[in-house]
């Protein structure tokens, strides 16, 4: 092998290792998608709404929340079914969040971007993410529009 040629080869694999390793600079600093911000209504007694906010918050969304002696009002601007209503009420990335809603459904639901209002979990089930420690009923988590239609979401 002449001196040019492993000058080449090893300049080519030198090439090689810089365009490498600066793909992977280039893809480990993607800009990912912040962490969604969202705020919480609540009353200022409620425990298994602050349960609810640190399972929110240990998933990684940026929590935000205000503690309210008017939920009544809060539930009734955003549309929220009488019989889908719970103990907190929250706003994320355009939808409006009801109970005791697991993280990895609200995370669903802001990649995929339903045309729905938001998601429901009504009343405050045993077992659901700020209601552990007692027994685990299984409950469903409800889509809601503005109309008052419902769907099932999830069933948990
Ligand atoms: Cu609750
Ligand atoms: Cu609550």
């Amino acid at each position: 092998m002449s001196r040019g040629k492993a000058f080449d080869k090893t300049h080519r694999i030198w090439t090689a290792a810089v365009v490498a390793l600066a793909l992977g600079a280039a893809a480990a600093s993607a800009p990912m998608p912040p962490p969604p911000a969202m705020t919480v209504y609540k009353s200022p007694t409620c425990g298994c709404c602050r349960a609810w906010v640190d399972h929110m918050t240990r998933a990684g969304f940026r929590v935000t929340v205000h503690d309210t002696s008017t939920l009544d009002a809060v539930k009734a601007t955003r549309h929220i079914p009488p019989q889908l209503q719970s103990c907190h009420t929250a706003d994320v990335a355009g939808y409006v969040i009801e109970g005791h809603v697991p993280a990895d459904l609200i995370e669903r639901l802001v990649r995929e971007r339903p045309a729905i209002a938001g998601l429901a979990v009504p009343g405050m089930p045993m077992g659901s993410p700020g209601m552990e420690g007692g027994r685990r009923d299984a409950y469903q988590v409800l889509t809601f529009d503005r109309s008052g239609r419902t769907t099932v979401y999830a069933t948990r």
